[in-house]
């Protein structure tokens, strides 16, 4: 994607999500952030199958609006760490949820190596070329053994 499209589609619509859930009201907010992963369902699944458990933290990579990691807190009782690049859409992800958001790129995390219990990057690397940079840093911060939930839409024709 462009830098142009990133900035319309993940952060001024981002800004409008937040909007929109306060006029509707709170119990809109999860879907309305669930950017790419909108179905509880598939959560679920990810989330058994990372073996997620009350009080782990669970690093979100390009965690959008938030809706993802705020359904794991709500769930599970996990302890969720936001990393998103897009201003509007960390400010949505704190105003909605109040979840600790951190400014960064996932090819760069500002957090120390094996510092992370679980990791979520869910319908991020399809908007990115340099996925292995993402992937290798995601590697670095997790902690020996640590399960890594990928959500990633896969082209099979033109
Ligand atoms: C389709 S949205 C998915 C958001 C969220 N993970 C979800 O499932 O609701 C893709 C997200 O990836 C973020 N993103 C784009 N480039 C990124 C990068 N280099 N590192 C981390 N996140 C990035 C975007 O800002 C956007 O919030």
């Amino acid at each position: 994607m462009t830098a142009l499209a990133m900035a319309a589609e993940f952060d001024d619509v981002a800004g409008w999500t937040a909007d929109a859930v306060e006029q509707l009201g709170v119990r809109h907010a999860v879907p309305a952030a669930c950017r790419g992963s909108a179905s509880p369902a598939a959560l679920a699944w990810l989330a058994e199958a990372c073996e997620l458990s009350r009080r782990i933290t669970l690093l979100d990579v390009g965690a959008g609006v938030g809706g993802p990691a705020a359904w794991a807190a709500e769930r599970l009782g996990v302890r969720p760490i936001l990393l998103e690049p897009m201003p509007a859409a960390r400010r949505a992800a704190a105003r909605l949820f109040g979840l600790p958001v951190i400014a960064g790129d996932g090819r760069r995390i500002p957090l120390r190596t094996g510092s992370v219990d679980a990791a979520w990057c869910l319908g991020v690397l399809c908007t990115l070329r340099d996925k292995a940079a993402v992937l290798g840093e995601i590697h670095r911060v997790l902690k020996p053994g640590a399960s890594l939930g990928l959500l990633v839409v896969v082209a099979r024709g033109p």
